[in-house]
């Protein structure tokens, strides 16, 4: 019993050093650029989602600076930076939008636009992709 009570307590030492010693994994945050970087990409983005035909009318009502400072910020938390979004869930500020999987589509490849002219690689685009692929359950709420 003694012995057992030495290995959990030894087990539950490595994983607190472990967890206090592994940085966090910001590493695609890093790839790109940073809060810096992601200020340019929706600098970038955000003008060219309300000039794009196919989705424009979504944004004509939307504060933009607003709207850029939430993406920032979201962007960040899901490439692995320490920020913080404080803006509403992807189901509740997308819910009063008809999206269909056409308008998603859409702003994916206005996001990949936006990416190819801040020269993010293929690789750091795809990686990002990726995280935000899944949001569609959440947003696209229309056939
Ligand atoms: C991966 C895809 C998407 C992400 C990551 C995303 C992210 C966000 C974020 C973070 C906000 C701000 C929420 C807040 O202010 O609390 C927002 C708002 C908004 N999104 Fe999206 N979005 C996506 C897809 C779409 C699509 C496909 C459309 C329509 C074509 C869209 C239209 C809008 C509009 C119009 C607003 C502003 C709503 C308002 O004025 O309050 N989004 N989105």
């Amino acid at each position: 019993m003694k012995r057992l009570l030495i290995t959990l307590s030894c087990a539950l030492g490595a994983l607190t050093a472990s967890a206090q010693s592994t940085p966090p994994d910001d590493a695609l945050y890093q790839a790109l650029g940073g809060t810096p970087g992601l200020t340019k990409l929706m600098d970038d983005f955000v003008p060219r989602l309300t000039a794009d035909p196919r989705i424009a009318e979504f944004f004509k009502e939307t504060k933009l600076s607003e709207l850029k400072k939430q993406l920032v910020d979201q962007f960040c938390v899901v490439s692995g930076g320490s920020c913080i979004y404080e803006g509403e869930t992807m189901k509740n500020s997308h819910a009063e939008m008809k999206i269909r999987k056409s308008d998603f589509n859409a702003l994916v490849e206005v996001l990949q636009q936006s990416m190819d002219q801040q020269g993010i690689p293929f690789t750091v685009q795809n990686r990002l992709l990726a995280r935000l692929a899944p949001m569609h359950r959440d947003i696209v709420n229309t056939r």
